[in-house]
């Protein structure tokens, strides 16, 4: 079997989500406490043992590629001004040479065709996939359990999580079969379901391993009514000629996607941190007792 040694991160999309802020700044660039939202979903990835970084992008994201780069003059500084741990720190977290690649998305045709995009990079091998809107909280990372779970079962695994009816619509929603290893067979996939079409409450989270048969299927597939080609729709086709797999990861996900999920990872991952988690308490603790006063005084005036 082979190892799981890459990794594709989809950084191509437009974040319109949080205009003005990515007029300038790539989404994936926005700062959850005081890390780029891409500096978590590539720590996860390095943690469970990924070698090499692939990072889809498209235009206005070239930030990205220098956030990954070295930056001579900025390590200079500090190493002149005595910000020894920052260096360091900074250093730890630079990819080693030749172990990042790049390449653009040229054309807004959804995530099966930004996978697509990225298939001359990965080769014939098994490729882990980070969404990286999707910031996971756990004791062990997501992948890092994906990872153990593949050395069991081989093919592809896709990671899940319960959410809420009213939530089935925004996300890729999968069908549980018998239990296999720490894992179990996937019965069915179906992205952004109908009411009526969801086939149970687990949701594709942004995790995956892949096998490389999925460029074949994403090579002849349409692209649907929105202009997309859908990932969940390959890998459906994909599920019907080779082994697939649910993990059901028991963590935090945080959609930062959304302004809520953004907002949320921000109050978890600072509260998580033992360098700030007391103030930021203390100061939720007042912002949200004069938010709650004042909505019940502006609910006694209205009613
Ligand atoms: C994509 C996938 C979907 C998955 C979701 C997780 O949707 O297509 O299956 O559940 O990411 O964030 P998108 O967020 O691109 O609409």
């Amino acid at each position: 079997m082979h190892k799981v040694r890459k990794a594709v991160f989809p950084v191509g999309g437009l974040g319109t989500r949080f205009l003005p802020a990515t007029k300038t700044v790539p989404k994936e660039m926005l700062t959850v406490v005081d890390k780029p939202v891409i500096q978590y979903v590539v720590d996860e990835a390095r943690a469970a043992g990924i070698e090499h970084l692939i990072f889809v992008t498209g235009r206005s994201k070239a930030v990205i590629e220098d956030y990954f780069d070295a930056q001579v003059e900025l390590y200079t500084t500090l190493a002149a001004r005595g910000k020894k741990e920052e260096l360091e720190h900074l250093k730890d977290i630079q990819p080693h040479p030749g172990t990042t690649s790049f390449t653009r998305q040229q054309q807004p045709l959804g995530l099966g065709h930004a996978v697509w995009c990225a298939r001359e990079l990965v080769g014939e091998e098994p490729f882990a996939l980070l969404l990286p809107d999707m910031l996971m909280q756990a004791k062990k990372g997501c992948l890092s359990e994906m990872v153990e779970l593949y050395g069991k079962t081989g093919g592809n695994i896709v990671s899940v999580q319960e959410c809420r009816p009213e939530e089935a619509r925004q996300y890729g929603l999968i069908g549980k079969g018998c239990s296999i290893a720490h894992g179990f067979r996937i019965t069915t996939m179906v992205e952004k379901p109908q009411k009526g079409k969801i086939p149970s409450n687990l949701y594709i989270n942004g995790r995956y391993i892949l096998q490389a048969g999925i460029f074949k299927i994403l090579e002849q597939q349409e692209c649907d009514s929105d202009n997309e080609i859908q990932l969940t729709d390959a890998m459906l086709k994909l599920s019907a000629i080779e082994p697939f797999y649910g993990f059901h990861f028991r963590g935090k996900t945080f959609d930062c996607g959304s302004k809520t999920g953004f907002i949320k990872a921000n109050v978890a991952f600072a509260l998580a941190r033992d360098d700030l988690r007391d103030q930021v308490i203390l100061t939720l603790n007042d912002l949200l007792k004069d938010a709650i006063r004042k909505r019940a005084s502006y609910m006694d005036t209205e009613g």
